[in-house]
């Protein structure tokens, strides 16, 4: 039914993707990488910890054993893999609260409604429950969630922020709309000499400063809550990082964040985006997926080229110097004020 060989192949694979997320999905909703963490197990064994039908469940094991995630065991049981697991919920990085938000109502809703948006070019999401971020502003349960995916998501890129970045002359880094304050705990780790500032809106400003207090850096790090629409950035410093920010809105809106930035910024600074850098051809990427989330999501946000972000950069005053190109298909583009008052 699915040969690759027939012209119907490539439509099979992407219908196919729905069932593996969703036996994903389910078996992570169900704590079964824990318990397959303790120990390889029959699908009736799991079935009776997890409190689930080891009939049904022998058949979702069986689906995720071809996407690599369980492996079978000798004896009829399986056993997690290195990535099944991540997504048990205290596993380093863990995946979890990626694979569940990505089951959760906030995107079944926006995908579901993609054909409405595609129709009418605005977010039906947004339409019916405002941006993403008011949604989530009075679901703290689902806020927190968000905030943990946010973590997860980022795992790829951050040692290599950390890495590959010369932070030397840097003394304080702002991480505007830094959620937990993941990105600052990794590099300010790498980066001894280094201090800094995370903004965010006042509820995810809450979880950072939990987080960076476990990581041992409330010496050396600020937590500022606001609004960077409505609200003053934190100002002097000589680097400010915006990690997956710009993608969640328009041109003109991430205009107004670049410019309060730049407002903010030291003479000397830079501004250091760190987003899916797009090819300027239909070659596939992965930040393509992303880009049908964002436009689902968000409707005006969008994933977008070096040459995108360059133009962006400059109506905000500031002027693309560098680019690094980072595992992921990400990038990390340095920018610093084009014109220099006084
Ligand atoms: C896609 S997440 C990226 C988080 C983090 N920078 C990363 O790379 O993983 C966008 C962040 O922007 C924050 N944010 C959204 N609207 C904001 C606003 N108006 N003012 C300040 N932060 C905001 C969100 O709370 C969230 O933490």
């Amino acid at each position: 039914m699915n040969a690759t060989d027939h012209p119907t192949g490539p439509i099979w694979e992407v219908i196919g993707g729905l069932s593996r997320f969703a036996a994903l999905a389910a078996l992570t909703e169900l704590g079964g990488p824990e318990h397959l963490r303790d120990a390889a197990l029959t699908p009736a064994e799991l079935a009776e910890r997890c409190g689930a039908d080891a009939d049904a469940l022998a058949r979702v094991l069986r689906e995720l054993a071809g996407t690599g995630v369980v492996a079978s065991a000798p004896g009829g049981r399986y056993t997690l893999t290195p990535a099944g697991e991540t997504l048990c919920a205290d596993a380093p990085d863990s995946m979890r609260a990626a694979v569940l938000m990505n089951a959760g109502p906030e995107l079944r809703y926006a995908l579901d409604n993609l054909p409405r948006t595609v129709r009418e070019g605005r977010s039906a999401f947004v339409a019916e429950h405002g941006t993403l971020y008011e949604h989530l502003s009075d679901r703290p349960e689902r806020a927190r969630l968000f905030d943990d995916y946010m973590t997860s998501r980022a795992v790829p890129h951050r040692q290599a922020v950390a890495d590959r970045y010369d932070f030397s002359g840097v003394t304080t880094l702002v991480d505007v709309g830094g959620g937990k304050g993941h990105f600052l705990s990794t590099v300010l780790a790498a980066h001894p000499h280094l201090r800094g500032v995370l903004f965010d809106l006042d509820h995810v400003a809450a979880a950072a400063r939990d987080h960076l207090k476990t990581a041992g850096l409330v010496d050396r790090t600020e937590v500022v809550g606001g609004d960077f629409f409505t609200g003053e950035l934190p100002a002097g410093a000589d680097a400010y990082l915006l990690g997956s920010v710009l993608h969640n809105w328009s041109d003109d809106d991430a205009v107004r964040i670049l410019s309060s930035v730049r407002a903010a910024m030291a003479p000397s600074g830079r501004v250091l985006v760190l987003e899916y850098a797009l090819p300027d051809d239909d070659r596939p990427h992965v930040g393509l997926d992303g880009d049908i989330r964002m436009l689902a999501l968000f409707g005006d946000g969008a994933e977008r080229t070096r040459a995108q972000y360059g133009a962006l950069l400059e109506r905000a005053d500031l002027r693309l110097d560098r680019v690094i190109d980072l595992p992921g298909g990400v990038a990390l583009l340095e920018a610093r004020p084009l014109s220099v008052e006084g």
